[in-house]
């Protein structure tokens, strides 16, 4: 029995029943990875005060987002191909998140449809969506997203194009012999060829059908990322998805201050304050190390979520003390899922809440509230 004591064993767990192109491709970043390491390295440095003796029973950790109470200031973030690394996984991942009463993000490029998670589960469902050339096919999308219902509109902002990842070059998701590389990987995996290289079929990005066809691949996957993202977006043409969008509207991917006023200026109700997971511009600033600077632009005008290195439930609490309304969990539930399931994804979403209530517990804070830069040891935002 593997026993599992933090998200860091989940992902050992799924990295010894993952083929190394997937496992690679959730690992890794972009170029050299600094920023992919400065996301966990700058979050975990930052020092909460230890506080004592203040009566601190009844702790809660709910808060209210977009009309909605959350047992959790936590929704899960966007990843593509999460059905890859489970079979069905974004159904599988979704409905433990439902089962907590937190939102699920569906990634334009998710392997199960809107529509298939939605029939396999009920709670709140946000539909994340890239910016692409093709804006009737955009339009179709926040038209199917409406009608599955959901209840959120995740922008997607800090993908103009693909960031280059030296290591899908170098682990075959990417590349001439690819296709040959990645089937070798998967059948020396079998426990995950049998769940999901033979059980999780079709392997096809639900999506994309209308524009990929029922043949779509890994190949056409990345293909598909690098066609077909628009560098030319610029914040008027926000007014547009404005227009086609009525309920709460999240532009993620927002890292600077400037941008941050833009998004709350087009009328956006919320931010993710993110560099995609290390995943594009390499040398950025970690979420952690931005977010104060955006929280004193539009603290109060919009609500500011954010991610990139969020590992644990006492991560959780650090970013809302720098300054974050609540907190997408991203390779954190991926690695949960293709370790185990939907009952790892449950464990995870346990484990976050076990450990932001140790860490409000020892910063002495009963509620959510009440957490914001106090809460910060002297010298936390050196
Ligand atoms: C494998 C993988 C796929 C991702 N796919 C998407 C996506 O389709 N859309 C999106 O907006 N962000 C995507 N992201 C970024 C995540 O939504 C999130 O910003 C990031 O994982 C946060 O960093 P963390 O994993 O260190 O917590 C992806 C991230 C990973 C690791």
């Amino acid at each position: 029995m593997s026993v599992v004591a933090s998200t860091g064993d989940f992902e050992r767990l799924a990295r010894s029943r993952l083929p190394r192109f997937l496992y690679d491709y959730a690992a890794g970043g972009a170029y050299d990875e600094a920023t992919l390491g400065r996301n966990i390295d700058d979050l975990r440095s930052v020092s909460l005060r230890q506080r004592v003796l203040r009566d601190v029973a009844d702790i809660d950790t709910s808060t209210e987002m977009f009309g909605r109470r959350l047992p959790l200031p936590v929704a899960l973030a966007p990843i593509g191909i999460g059905g890859m690394y489970r079979r069905r996984g974004e159904v599988q991942a979704a409905r433990a998140a439902h089962a907590r009463g937190l939102p699920f993000t569906v990634s334009t490029v998710a392997l199960c449809s809107i529509e298939e998670i939605a029939q396999a589960t009920s709670g709140p469902l946000w539909f994340q969506l890239y910016v692409i050339r093709d804006r009737g096919f955009m339009q179709d999308l926040i038209a199917r997203a409406k009608a599955a219902k959901a209840e959120a509109l995740v922008f997607t902002v800090d993908m103009p194009v693909p960031s280059a990842r030296w290591r899908d070059a170098h682990s075959g998701m990417s590349g001439r012999w690819g296709p040959m590389r990645r089937l070798l990987q998967g059948a020396g995996k079998p426990l995950w060829a049998l769940d999901v290289g033979l059980g999780g079929r079709p392997h096809r990005l639900g999506n994309l059908e209308p524009v990929l066809g029922t043949s779509s691949g890994m190949d056409d996957y990345m293909a598909w990322l690098g066609a077909n993202f628009d560098p030319s977006i610029q914040w008027r043409d926000l007014e547009w998805i404005r227009h086609q969008w009525d309920g709460p509207l999240i532009i993620k991917g927002v890292l600077d201050r400037e941008d941050a006023r833009a998004a709350a200026d087009i009328g956006a109700q919320a931010i993710v304050v993110s560099n995609h997971g290390g995943r594009q511009l390499d040398g950025a600033l970690s979420s952690a190390r931005a977010l104060p600077a955006v929280a004193d632009a539009v603290g109060g005008r919009v609500t500011i979520l954010a991610d990139s290195g969020v590992r644990s439930g006492l991560d959780v609490l650090r970013m809302l003390a720098l300054g974050a309304d609540g907190v997408l969990l991203g390779r954190a539930w991926l690695w949960a899922l293709a370790a185990q399931g939907e009952t790892g994804v449950t464990t995870m979403l346990e484990l976050i809440e076990k450990e932001m209530r140790v860490a409000m517990t020892l910063t002495g804070i009963k509620t959510l509230t009440g957490v914001n830069r106090s809460i910060l040891a002297d010298g936390a935002l050196q």
